[in-house]
């Protein structure tokens, strides 16, 4: 179920909505996939997963594991070579956006999740997740806790990114997480196979698939994912998929000065229902690109908000952005 806020209706952010969804082009098409779609391209392959630095037990798809996959597809495109790091560059506007590893400010996000309550909110929302790390903790605590009739709601702009790593990353959380070591290895048996059960590994058999699928269906857990540009086109497809309370996070997503005020306008909009909070990590300067936190909160000023900013300590100054709708 979908919610509905008033911003059409709201004077005071109309222009503002206007402006920051007309600056950008909306280079590529937001499209909504189902999670089945993607568990579908990878039954019948194997991931190597590593643990993350992080307290608990989270894992991630081995980067890798990610470039032999590419390679094996015989990866011409320009946007492939990227994704395989075969140029020195994190970041190519417009092409890709740098979702296949995982950037500090996730961490900054995932230390504050630990002190959410989670059972408050209805969907979860990240927006530009690339390996999404934040939202695999959110997930680990829905599994661990059986908290049912909750949606989950991923974006990144690259499709491939969805495909090669936040899914999958997804699905081997639910396998390390719900299944017991005994369940994990006779799911992933093959009678003509010896031999394919190996640590740091999964097997991706239908079965294992199967029962994932299943285990979503009984506890009512919903995961869309949404590949392509920020912008009204996004906005829309989120609003339909939201229910509120939202629980939104962001982790380095404000860099580029073209298209933060459209971050900033996609966070207010999702705040705009009672309930919901978001929180933004980011560097406060992105030298060399141009984005800053200032910049993004001289944004959020100009929106029905209110914010709190949290300096983290850190080499690099970094800060978590804390908001919800105005009072
Ligand atoms: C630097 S990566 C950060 C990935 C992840 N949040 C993290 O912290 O590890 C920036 C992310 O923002 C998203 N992004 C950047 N520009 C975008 C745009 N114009 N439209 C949609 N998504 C965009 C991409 O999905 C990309 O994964």
């Amino acid at each position: 179920m979908g919610f509905k806020f008033g911003f059409e209706d709201d004077e005071r952010d109309t222009s503002a909505a206007k402006d920051a969804f007309d600056v950008t082009a909306e280079t590529v098409v937001p499209r909504v996939h189902d999670i089945s779609h993607f568990l579908e391209l990878m039954t019948g392959t194997r991931v190597s997963y590593e643990h993350i630095d992080f307290p608990g037990s989270l894992v991630r798809r081995e980067f890798f594991d990610v470039r032999h996959q590419l390679m094996s597809e015989d990866a011409e495109s320009d946007e492939l070579q990227f994704l395989i790091g075969s140029t020195a560059e994190d970041v190519r506007n417009g092409v890709y956006e740098g979702g296949l590893k995982s950037w500090e400010c996730c961490y900054d996000v995932m230390q504050r999740l630990q002190e959410v309550d989670f059972s408050g909110y209805k969907s979860f929302l990240e927006l530009g997740c690339g390996t999404s790390l934040p939202s695999l903790l959110i997930f680990q605590s829905l599994l661990q806790r059986k908290q049912t009739h909750v949606n989950l709601i991923l974006t990144d702009f690259n499709y491939e990114v969805l495909r090669l790593v936040s899914v999958p990353n997804l699905f081997l959380t639910w396998c390390l997480t719900s299944l017991s070591k005994e369940e994990l290895e006779q799911l992933q048996q093959r009678p003509d196979v010896e031999g394919n059960v190996r640590d740091g590994e999964i097997d991706v058999t239908p079965e294992l698939v199967a029962r994932f699928k299943n285990a979503l269906r009984e506890q009512h857990v919903a995961i869309s994912l949404i590949s392509g540009s920020w912008g009204r086109q996004m906005m829309t497809q989120i609003n339909a998929l939201v229910q509120s309370p939202t629980l939104m996070v962001s982790s380095e997503t404000i860099y580029s000065p073209q298209h933060l005020p459209v971050v900033a306008q996609m966070v207010s909009e999702t705040v705009q229902h009672a309930g919901s909070l978001a929180l933004v990590a980011a560097k406060d300067i992105y030298f060399g690109v141009g984005g800053s936190l200032t910049e993004f909160l001289a944004c959020l000023d100009k929106k029905p908000v209110e914010y709190s900013v949290e300096k983290i300590n850190a080499g690099l100054q970094r800060s978590l952005v804390r908001v919800h709708k105005k009072k």
